[in-house]
Protein backbone atom coordinates (compact mmCIF):
# COMPACT_ATOMS: atom_id res chain seq x y z
CA UNK A 1 0.00 0.00 0.00
CA UNK A 2 2.99 2.24 0.53
CA UNK A 3 3.88 4.41 -2.86
CA UNK A 4 -0.12 4.50 -3.73
CA UNK A 5 -0.44 7.93 -2.07
CA UNK A 6 -1.51 10.99 -3.73
CA UNK A 7 -2.45 14.58 -3.82
CA UNK A 8 -5.94 13.63 -3.04
CA UNK A 9 -7.30 15.18 0.07
CA UNK A 10 -10.19 12.17 0.80
CA UNK A 11 -11.30 8.29 0.29
CA UNK A 12 -13.46 8.42 -2.81
CA UNK A 13 -17.21 7.66 -2.40
CA UNK A 14 -16.78 3.89 -3.37
CA UNK A 15 -13.69 3.48 -0.76
CA UNK A 16 -16.04 4.71 2.03
CA UNK A 17 -19.12 2.90 1.27
CA UNK A 18 -16.80 -0.41 1.05
CA UNK A 19 -15.36 0.74 4.57
CA UNK A 20 -18.26 1.55 6.58
CA UNK A 21 -20.54 -1.76 5.08
CA UNK A 22 -17.59 -3.77 5.80
CA UNK A 23 -17.53 -2.32 9.62
CA UNK A 24 -21.32 -3.25 9.87
CA UNK A 25 -20.70 -6.55 8.70
CA UNK A 26 -17.88 -7.04 11.14
CA UNK A 27 -19.74 -5.90 13.80
CA UNK A 28 -23.04 -7.90 13.39
CA UNK A 29 -20.38 -10.99 12.63
CA UNK A 30 -19.05 -10.90 15.78
CA UNK A 31 -21.81 -10.36 17.75
CA UNK A 32 -23.75 -13.55 15.53
CA UNK A 33 -21.31 -15.66 16.50
CA UNK A 34 -20.82 -15.38 20.11
CA UNK A 35 -24.52 -15.55 20.19
CA UNK A 36 -24.85 -18.89 17.77
CA UNK A 37 -22.17 -20.54 19.33
CA UNK A 38 -24.44 -19.76 23.28
CA UNK A 39 -27.89 -20.82 22.43
CA UNK A 40 -29.17 -24.47 22.59
CA UNK A 41 -26.94 -26.81 20.18
CA UNK A 42 -29.23 -28.19 17.48
CA UNK A 43 -32.14 -25.42 17.74
CA UNK A 44 -33.92 -23.35 15.01
CA UNK A 45 -32.45 -20.05 16.05
CA UNK A 46 -28.77 -21.30 16.07
CA UNK A 47 -29.02 -23.43 12.75
CA UNK A 48 -30.68 -19.51 11.13
CA UNK A 49 -27.84 -17.53 12.90
CA UNK A 50 -25.46 -19.90 11.67
CA UNK A 51 -26.64 -19.55 7.88
CA UNK A 52 -27.02 -15.81 8.73
CA UNK A 53 -23.31 -15.31 9.42
CA UNK A 54 -21.90 -17.93 6.89
CA UNK A 55 -24.23 -15.59 4.45
CA UNK A 56 -23.34 -12.10 5.59
CA UNK A 57 -19.70 -13.48 6.55
CA UNK A 58 -19.07 -14.48 2.53
CA UNK A 59 -20.43 -11.32 1.75
CA UNK A 60 -17.72 -9.94 3.47
CA UNK A 61 -15.10 -11.67 0.89
CA UNK A 62 -16.63 -10.58 -1.72
CA UNK A 63 -16.60 -6.64 -0.51
CA UNK A 64 -13.04 -7.45 0.58
CA UNK A 65 -12.05 -8.91 -3.02
CA UNK A 66 -13.82 -5.87 -4.82
CA UNK A 67 -12.27 -3.24 -2.06
CA UNK A 68 -8.84 -4.76 -2.90
CA UNK A 69 -9.26 -4.02 -6.57
CA UNK A 70 -10.23 -1.07 -5.95
CA UNK A 71 -7.46 -0.02 -3.28
CA UNK A 72 -5.41 -0.63 -6.00
CA UNK A 73 -6.40 1.26 -9.09
CA UNK A 74 -7.22 4.28 -7.02
CA UNK A 75 -4.56 5.89 -4.92
CA UNK A 76 -5.29 6.57 -0.99
CA UNK A 77 -5.06 10.23 0.22
CA UNK A 78 -1.55 10.81 1.67
CA UNK A 79 -1.15 10.57 5.81
CA UNK A 80 -0.15 13.70 6.98
CA UNK A 81 3.46 14.63 6.52
CA UNK A 82 3.74 15.69 10.11
CA UNK A 83 2.55 12.30 10.80
CA UNK A 84 5.84 10.20 12.51
CA UNK A 85 7.72 7.94 9.76
CA UNK A 86 7.14 5.09 12.58
CA UNK A 87 3.33 5.56 13.01
CA UNK A 88 2.65 6.04 9.52
CA UNK A 89 4.80 2.84 9.04
CA UNK A 90 2.53 1.34 11.60
CA UNK A 91 -0.95 3.20 10.05
CA UNK A 92 0.07 1.20 6.75
CA UNK A 93 0.96 -2.15 8.80
CA UNK A 94 -2.42 -1.96 10.42
CA UNK A 95 -4.19 -2.04 6.95
CA UNK A 96 -2.36 -4.53 5.46
CA UNK A 97 -2.94 -6.39 8.75
CA UNK A 98 -6.81 -5.88 8.63
CA UNK A 99 -7.14 -6.69 4.74
CA UNK A 100 -5.66 -9.89 5.85
CA UNK A 101 -8.09 -11.10 8.46
CA UNK A 102 -10.82 -9.62 6.48
CA UNK A 103 -9.67 -12.32 3.69
CA UNK A 104 -8.62 -15.00 6.70
CA UNK A 105 -11.50 -15.05 8.61
CA UNK A 106 -13.89 -15.28 5.93
CA UNK A 107 -12.00 -18.28 4.17
CA UNK A 108 -11.49 -20.16 7.60
CA UNK A 109 -15.10 -20.02 8.16
CA UNK A 110 -15.52 -21.63 4.86
CA UNK A 111 -13.31 -24.28 5.19
CA UNK A 112 -14.02 -25.19 9.00
CA UNK A 113 -17.92 -25.45 7.24
CA UNK A 114 -16.73 -27.32 4.58
CA UNK A 115 -14.51 -29.93 6.67
CA UNK A 116 -17.59 -30.46 9.64
CA UNK A 117 -18.86 -33.57 10.28
CA UNK A 118 -22.21 -32.13 10.15
CA UNK A 119 -21.83 -31.47 6.72
CA UNK A 120 -24.15 -29.06 6.56
CA UNK A 121 -25.32 -27.01 3.12
CA UNK A 122 -24.78 -23.56 2.80
CA UNK A 123 -27.63 -21.20 1.18
CA UNK A 124 -26.85 -17.63 1.40
CA UNK A 125 -29.80 -15.74 2.42
CA UNK A 126 -31.92 -18.79 2.38
CA UNK A 127 -31.53 -18.16 -1.72
CA UNK A 128 -28.26 -18.82 -2.79
CA UNK A 129 -26.82 -22.33 -2.51
CA UNK A 130 -22.90 -21.77 -1.80
CA UNK A 131 -20.75 -24.75 -2.67
CA UNK A 132 -18.11 -26.71 0.26
CA UNK A 133 -14.47 -26.11 -0.44
CA UNK A 134 -12.77 -29.32 -1.24
CA UNK A 135 -9.54 -30.51 0.16
CA UNK A 136 -7.33 -32.69 -1.22
CA UNK A 137 -6.61 -36.36 1.16
CA UNK A 138 -2.94 -36.00 1.53
CA UNK A 139 -3.59 -32.39 3.56
CA UNK A 140 -4.92 -34.72 6.51
CA UNK A 141 -8.03 -36.20 8.04
CA UNK A 142 -11.15 -34.37 8.01
CA UNK A 143 -11.48 -34.31 11.66
CA UNK A 144 -7.96 -33.09 12.43
CA UNK A 145 -8.63 -30.14 9.54
CA UNK A 146 -11.37 -29.11 10.69
CA UNK A 147 -9.95 -29.09 14.19
CA UNK A 148 -7.31 -26.50 13.01
CA UNK A 149 -9.79 -24.01 10.82
CA UNK A 150 -11.66 -23.64 13.95
CA UNK A 151 -8.89 -22.67 15.63
CA UNK A 152 -7.60 -20.15 13.06
CA UNK A 153 -11.25 -18.74 12.99
CA UNK A 154 -11.60 -18.13 16.39
CA UNK A 155 -7.85 -17.27 16.91
CA UNK A 156 -8.36 -14.43 13.85
CA UNK A 157 -11.55 -13.31 15.85
CA UNK A 158 -9.06 -12.11 18.60
CA UNK A 159 -7.06 -10.51 15.94
CA UNK A 160 -9.28 -8.90 14.43
CA UNK A 161 -11.30 -7.21 17.27
CA UNK A 162 -7.85 -6.63 18.48
CA UNK A 163 -6.50 -5.02 15.33
CA UNK A 164 -9.62 -2.87 14.96
CA UNK A 165 -9.84 -1.86 18.67
CA UNK A 166 -6.30 -0.10 17.89
CA UNK A 167 -7.73 0.87 14.84
CA UNK A 168 -10.39 2.84 15.80
CA UNK A 169 -8.73 4.56 18.73
CA UNK A 170 -6.06 5.68 16.09
CA UNK A 171 -8.81 7.12 13.92
CA UNK A 172 -10.68 8.71 17.01
CA UNK A 173 -7.18 10.03 18.46
CA UNK A 174 -6.32 11.66 14.67
CA UNK A 175 -9.84 13.54 14.87
CA UNK A 176 -10.22 14.69 18.27
CA UNK A 177 -6.45 14.82 19.56
CA UNK A 178 -4.15 15.62 16.65
CA UNK A 179 -7.35 17.44 15.08
CA UNK A 180 -6.10 16.06 11.68
CA UNK A 181 -8.40 15.33 8.41
CA UNK A 182 -7.94 11.52 8.90
CA UNK A 183 -11.00 10.42 10.30
CA UNK A 184 -13.11 12.47 8.28
CA UNK A 185 -11.75 11.96 4.96
CA UNK A 186 -13.16 8.31 5.60
CA UNK A 187 -16.72 9.80 6.74
CA UNK A 188 -19.40 10.11 3.69
CA UNK A 189 -19.97 13.94 3.33
CA UNK A 190 -23.52 14.44 2.59
CA UNK A 191 -24.88 17.46 0.68
CA UNK A 192 -23.59 18.94 -2.48
CA UNK A 193 -19.80 18.12 -3.31
CA UNK A 194 -17.43 20.66 -3.97
CA UNK A 195 -14.60 19.61 -6.32
CA UNK A 196 -11.55 21.06 -6.07
CA UNK A 197 -12.01 22.58 -2.72
CA UNK A 198 -10.28 21.85 0.08
CA UNK A 199 -11.72 20.89 3.73
CA UNK A 200 -11.38 24.12 6.42
CA UNK A 201 -10.13 21.79 8.92
CA UNK A 202 -7.05 21.61 11.35
CA UNK A 203 -3.91 20.52 9.53
CA UNK A 204 -1.22 18.12 11.91
CA UNK A 205 0.96 20.53 13.90
CA UNK A 206 -1.25 23.24 12.82
CA UNK A 207 -1.89 25.88 16.12
CA UNK A 208 -5.73 26.80 16.89
C1 LIG B 1 -15.12 -11.62 8.59
C2 LIG B 1 -15.78 -12.73 8.68
C3 LIG B 1 -16.11 -13.48 9.96
C4 LIG B 1 -16.05 -13.12 11.28
C5 LIG B 1 -15.59 -11.80 11.89
C6 LIG B 1 -16.51 -14.27 12.05
C7 LIG B 1 -16.60 -14.32 13.43
C8 LIG B 1 -16.96 -15.43 14.17
C9 LIG B 1 -17.10 -15.48 15.61
C10 LIG B 1 -16.91 -14.31 16.56
C11 LIG B 1 -17.42 -16.75 15.94
C12 LIG B 1 -17.67 -17.30 17.34
C13 LIG B 1 -16.36 -17.68 17.96
C14 LIG B 1 -16.52 -18.20 19.36
O1 LIG B 1 -17.50 -18.91 19.66
O2 LIG B 1 -15.65 -17.90 20.18
C15 LIG B 1 -17.50 -17.51 14.72
C16 LIG B 1 -17.82 -18.86 14.65
C17 LIG B 1 -18.14 -19.51 13.48
N1 LIG B 1 -18.03 -18.99 12.19
FE1 LIG B 1 -17.40 -17.15 11.71
N2 LIG B 1 -16.82 -15.28 11.18
C18 LIG B 1 -16.62 -14.83 9.90
C19 LIG B 1 -16.85 -15.53 8.72
C20 LIG B 1 -17.39 -16.79 8.65
C21 LIG B 1 -17.74 -17.48 7.43
C22 LIG B 1 -17.59 -16.94 6.02
C23 LIG B 1 -18.21 -18.70 7.78
C24 LIG B 1 -18.74 -19.84 6.92
C25 LIG B 1 -18.98 -19.78 5.63
C26 LIG B 1 -18.17 -18.78 9.23
C27 LIG B 1 -18.56 -19.87 9.97
C28 LIG B 1 -18.50 -19.95 11.33
C29 LIG B 1 -18.92 -21.13 12.07
C30 LIG B 1 -19.53 -22.40 11.49
C31 LIG B 1 -18.68 -20.86 13.42
C32 LIG B 1 -18.95 -21.78 14.62
C33 LIG B 1 -17.77 -22.69 14.75
C34 LIG B 1 -17.93 -23.67 15.89
O3 LIG B 1 -18.61 -23.35 16.87
O4 LIG B 1 -17.34 -24.75 15.78
N3 LIG B 1 -17.66 -17.60 9.72
N4 LIG B 1 -17.21 -16.68 13.65
C1 LIG C 1 -14.47 -3.81 11.44
C2 LIG C 1 -13.90 -2.68 11.61
C3 LIG C 1 -12.94 -2.03 10.63
C4 LIG C 1 -12.18 -2.55 9.62
C5 LIG C 1 -12.08 -4.00 9.20
C6 LIG C 1 -11.46 -1.44 9.01
C7 LIG C 1 -10.57 -1.56 7.96
C8 LIG C 1 -9.89 -0.53 7.38
C9 LIG C 1 -8.91 -0.65 6.33
C10 LIG C 1 -8.48 -1.96 5.68
C11 LIG C 1 -8.48 0.59 6.01
C12 LIG C 1 -7.45 0.96 4.94
C13 LIG C 1 -8.14 1.54 3.75
C14 LIG C 1 -7.22 1.67 2.56
O1 LIG C 1 -6.48 2.65 2.46
O2 LIG C 1 -7.26 0.79 1.69
C15 LIG C 1 -9.17 1.52 6.86
C16 LIG C 1 -9.02 2.88 6.85
C17 LIG C 1 -9.60 3.72 7.76
N1 LIG C 1 -10.47 3.38 8.78
FE1 LIG C 1 -11.13 1.56 9.23
N2 LIG C 1 -11.80 -0.29 9.66
C18 LIG C 1 -12.70 -0.61 10.66
C19 LIG C 1 -13.29 0.24 11.56
C20 LIG C 1 -13.06 1.58 11.63
C21 LIG C 1 -13.62 2.48 12.62
C22 LIG C 1 -14.57 2.06 13.74
C23 LIG C 1 -13.13 3.72 12.33
C24 LIG C 1 -13.38 5.03 13.04
C25 LIG C 1 -13.51 5.17 14.34
C26 LIG C 1 -12.28 3.60 11.17
C27 LIG C 1 -11.62 4.64 10.56
C28 LIG C 1 -10.80 4.53 9.47
C29 LIG C 1 -10.12 5.66 8.86
C30 LIG C 1 -10.21 7.10 9.32
C31 LIG C 1 -9.37 5.16 7.79
C32 LIG C 1 -8.47 5.95 6.85
C33 LIG C 1 -7.08 5.96 7.38
C34 LIG C 1 -6.15 6.70 6.44
O3 LIG C 1 -6.52 7.77 5.99
O4 LIG C 1 -5.07 6.19 6.15
N3 LIG C 1 -12.25 2.29 10.77
N4 LIG C 1 -10.02 0.80 7.70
Amino acid sequence: MSGMVSTKTRYDAVAIALHWLTVLAILSLLAMGWIMTSVPPGSATQFMLFQLHKSVGITVLALTVLRLGWRLAHKAPALPDTMPPLEKLAAHLGHVGLYFLLFAMPLTGWALVSTSPFNIPTVLYGLVPFPHLVFPAALGSKAALNADFVNAHFIGVWLIVGLVAVHAAAALRHHFVLRDTVLTRMLPRFGPSRPGVAEPRFRHGESR
